[in-house]
């Protein structure tokens, strides 16, 4: 490994679906806005889109079965995960559409070096598909959230967010598609923030992280 290589920050991101954040990232670092470069991409789905995306950049990629669950990994799956990121030295692993939730062992391999997208202004709307429950409730703005990953459902300390309006006409369907415009600007810059040791922890709150400018600024 030469020098440089070795001081690269490296990212290890797991998904689950389509892989447009991913793409995003993979942008950023190509064109030295996010100073890393994607040492692996992991998918517990094994026709994800993810994988397919990052085969296309040259990028590896790798289905690794979950196992027996249905909404975590299980007993073999989880250290599965941690060797193949430990194995390419991951610096900082980039949860990316991942649908399982990430526990114990995993999160103790990795202390507070686990980052997490999710669309709604957290924390309201944690889980699943919340465009739909911010839809569903009512609510006339919404957003995007960048946070670190704890023992919780989306409850770790906050890195970034930005508010996105709920407009009149919007489907479950063109509401996602304006958070996903959003994520895709937020999630390379707040992953830049960390690769660059911008971002301090205290506690629950997180400074450093990218400001919200943008805010509201989508629709
Ligand atoms: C993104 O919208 C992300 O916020 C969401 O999954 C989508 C993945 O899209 N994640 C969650 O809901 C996590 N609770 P992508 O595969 O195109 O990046």
């Amino acid at each position: 490994m030469s020098t440089s290589d070795a001081a690269t920050f490296r990212l290890g991101v797991l998904g689950s679906g389509k892989g447009s954040n991913f793409v995003a990232l993979a942008e950023a670092c190509r064109t030295g806005q996010v100073p890393a470069r994607v040492a692996l991409v992991l998918s517990d789905v094994a026709d994800a889109g993810i994988l397919d995306r990052a085969r296309e950049r040259g990028i590896s990629a790798e289905y690794l079965a979950p196992g027996r669950y249905r909404t975590k990994l299980d007993e073999v799956s989880e250290p599965a995960y941690v060797e193949a990121l430990q194995a390419v030295k991951v610096d900082l692993v980039v949860l990316a559409g991942f649908m399982r939730i990430l526990k114990g062992d995993f999160l103790r391999a990795f202390p507070q070096r686990v980052v997490n997208i999710h669309p709604s202004l957290l924390p309201a709307f944690p889980g699943l598909e919340a465009w739909r429950q911010a839809l569903e409730y009512g609510v006339r703005v919404t957003g995007v959230t960048v946070h670190l990953v704890d023992h919780g459902i989306d409850t770790g300390p906050i890195v970034a967010q930005e508010a996105v309006p709920v407009l009149d006409d919007d489907t479950p369907a063109t509401l996602h598609e304006r958070l996903q415009r959003v994520e895709h600007r937020l999630y390379p810059a707040a992953v830049a923030a960390m690769a660059t040791g911008r971002i301090r922890v205290d506690g629950r709150r997180v400074v450093g992280g990218p400001s919200a400018m943008g805010m509201g600024t989508e629709a």
